[in-house]
């Protein structure tokens, strides 16, 4: 999908990516590395805790201004030009730009303009419809409960829809049709994202 959005924005070789997925040990590395390197304050605001960082679930990507000199932790990637064409493409591939200014209390790290978290259609366009961050989307979520109603996503033919299931402590189940793409992920904090293409046309 980034291939795809790339090639949608005709990036050609405005912009590159610069770190994607990082294993324990890189994050490790990358962690100890800054705080020798630039000190605590910049490293607590712009590199995670390893084991807390996205990139090591391989659905993050930073991205940079092809140019000289590109900063591996801060890259420039600015909003306007080729990046903002990126930025503004990024949803209908499924990315969202991650660590907005203005909701560092909310995400816990600080404005990153270069970082972009792969969530998949249509989340990724309801995140940016309604302006939210990825841990309030989870949150509004929850309002859309299994046994409850439904989110429904619509766009031209293609309807989608979506709800929350809570982890049980045994067993969690749920039936879905045979002949229904469906997608399970967990939400990482207590429970899974179900999503059901009701037409087919995922
Ligand atoms: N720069 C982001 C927060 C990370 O290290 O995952
Ligand atoms: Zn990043």
């Amino acid at each position: 999908m980034l291939s795809r959005l790339m090639t949608a924005c005709r990036a050609g070789d405005g912009i590159i990516p610069v770190s994607g997925f990082r294993s324990t040990v890189e994050q490790q590395k990358l962690f100890m590395d800054s705080l020798g390197e630039n000190g605590e304050e910049f490293t607590f605001k712009y590199v995670a805790f390893p084991n807390h960082s996205e990139h090591q679930t391989g659905l993050a990507i930073d991205m940079a201004e092809n140019k000289e000199n590109i900063d591996f932790i801060c890259p420039s990637f600015p909003y306007e030009g080729i990046c903002q064409s990126f930025r503004e493409l990024a949803p209908k591939y499924g990315f969202i730009e991650r660590y907005q200014k203005g909701r560092e209390g909310i995400t816990g790290i600080s404005h990153e303009p270069w970082h972009f978290r792969y969530v998949g259609y249509p989340h990724s366009l309801i995140i940016h419809t309604k302006g939210f961050t990825l841990e309030e989307y989870i949150d509004f979520l929850k309002g859309y409960p299994c046994e409850g109603e439904h989110l429904i996503f619509r766009n031209g033919e293609q309807i989608i829809e979506i709800y929350y299931l809570e982890a049980s402590t045994q067993q969690t189940g749920i039936c879905i049709e045979d002949f229904t793409p469906y997608q399970i992920s967990g939400n990482n904090v207590d429970g899974f994202i179900i999503t059901v293409w009701r037409n087919g046309n995922g």
